[in-house]
């Protein structure tokens, strides 16, 4: 088990490039299953859930290869539909090859989630679109399994916004028989990459982006080449780096657009942002004041933004108050935060923070992947000494993020063999 040491205090300086979004790339891989010919990603992050992710896909008997920063994705003989179950309860987005293998085969059958540390999070918004495009759903003994002579397009209203569902849905539509209209759909910008890659594949999708999708099933879809869009929640722990650091740095490759609700709470706090064309430069070294944030699907504030956000209202005089209403228990981070000195109260969905005048470095855990980052910033902050341990779940998500906070002046460092 490897961890980091983190010796806090420095101020950051200098830049960070940003890596393609961990979320764009993994309904990019499984859109990959929807045709015979090869697909091309270029850029692709080389992280802990692409890995699992092809794994996946190589357990259905599909082809993938790094050939410098590309990924090269073969599914021209895949043969078998249900993949491995192992390597399926390892990630959620695994369900994502759920819709594509829908349309390409009219069958799959997956291992059921285990359970997952921010919430329950089911899969039945999913299983509802695929039932109404005509599958006939089967659950038990563990699995999911679904079958559709044909998939006819339909109208599917969405009763929240699900990421996920949207994906799946959509990829399980554009090889379907004539029209589905998806209401209440997610908005994100990787839900609009997705449509982006599978409209240059050759299907007909509109409204991507907005809460409603159309989608115009076609007979057959061709591989193409395409570059994921940048990492947006990665873009946001830069910043967030930067603010609760009180330092200046420029993050590159961005879309700043993207940033919206990110760049607005970090102005809201007292951070100066200016922004170019694909990049963007935040000056935290004002002093800082206490804000309000909701989580809220796209283009509300990101759920996957709030444990590093509220690492910062930590250090920020005043009272803050952050409401998780995306995930039902995404609150782990707080025990670990309050071991280095916040002052952190939860009521429900509510947690309220009395910022304190210092953080004080200790050994915490990463209890997911978002919760690592946060505790990665707070160390940054913190006073003297931290240690965190379960790395793996921010390995998940984020390209050598030591490797980028040590060019930034982060005294950071990665113990490989962890001696209890
Ligand atoms: C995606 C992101 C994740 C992010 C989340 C919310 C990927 C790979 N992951 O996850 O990083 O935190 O969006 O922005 O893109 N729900 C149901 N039934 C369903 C599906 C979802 O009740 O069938 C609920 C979930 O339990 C959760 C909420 O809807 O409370 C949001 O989940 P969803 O938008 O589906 O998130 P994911 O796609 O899993």
């Amino acid at each position: 088990m490897e961890k980091f040491i983190i010796r806090g205090g420095n101020e950051l300086s200098g830049e960070v490039e940003i890596s393609s979004a961990k979320n764009a790339v993994l309904p990019l891989i499984s859109a990959c299953i929807l045709s015979s010919d090869k697909c091309i990603l270029e850029n692709a992050p080389f992280l802990q859930d692409v890995f699992v992710l092809n794994d996946v896909l190589r357990s259905i008997n599909s082809s993938i290869e790094i050939k410098d920063n590309n990924m090269v994705i073969d599914t021209s003989r895949i043969n078998n539909t249900e993949p491995d179950g192992e390597l399926v309860r390892k990630m959620r987005a695994s369900f994502l090859t759920m819709g594509p293998m829908m349309a390409r085969y009219g069958k799959f059958k997956i291992s059921l989630p285990g359970g997952c540390n921010i919430g329950t999070r089911p899969i039945d918004l999913h299983l509802k679109g695929f039932s109404a495009l005509g599958a006939d759903i089967r659950i038990g003994h563990g699995y999911v399994e679904a079958r559709a002579k044909k998939l006819i397009g339909n109208k599917i209203y969405l009763d929240f916004p699900s990421v996920g569902a949207t994906e799946n849905i959509m990829m399980a539509a554009v090889l379907a028989e004539g029209e589905t209209v998806l209401e209440n759909a997610a908005g994100e910008p990787e839900i609009q990459d997705l449509a982006r890659f599978l409209n240059k594949m050759g299907a007909y999708i509109i409204g991507a982006g907005t809460d409603t999708i159309k989608i115009v099933g076609v007979k057959e879809l061709k591989g193409i080449k395409h570059r994921p869009i940048p990492d947006r929640i990665e873009a946001g722990t830069f910043m967030t780096a930067a603010a609760i650091t009180r330092s200046k740095i420029k993050v590159n490759g961005i879309i700043d657009s993207h940033l919206k609700p990110v760049i607005a709470k970090l102005t809201e706090m007292g951070c100066i942002i200016e922004k170019d064309q694909n990049s963007l430069v935040i000056d935290g070294r004002n002093s800082l004041k206490a804000v309000d944030i909701k989580t809220l699907p796209y283009p509300g504030f990101p759920t996957d933004m709030q444990a590093q956000i509220m690492a910062l209202m930590c250090t920020v005089k005043g009272t803050s108050i952050f409401t998780e209403t995306i995930f039902e228990n995404r609150f782990m981070h707080v025990s670990e935060l309050k071991r280095m000195g916040a002052n952190i109260k939860i009521d429900g969905r509510c947690a309220v923070i009395e910022g304190v005048e210092n953080l004080m470095g200790c050994r915490v855990n990463a209890t997911d992947l978002r919760a690592g980052a946060a505790m990665i910033l707070a160390a940054l902050a913190a006073e003297g000494v931290s240690e965190i341990r379960d790395i793996f779940h921010i390995d998940r998500g984020y390209y050598h993020i030591e490797r980028k906070l040590m060019k930034l002046g982060a005294n950071i460092e990665r113990i490989k063999k962890m001696e209890d």
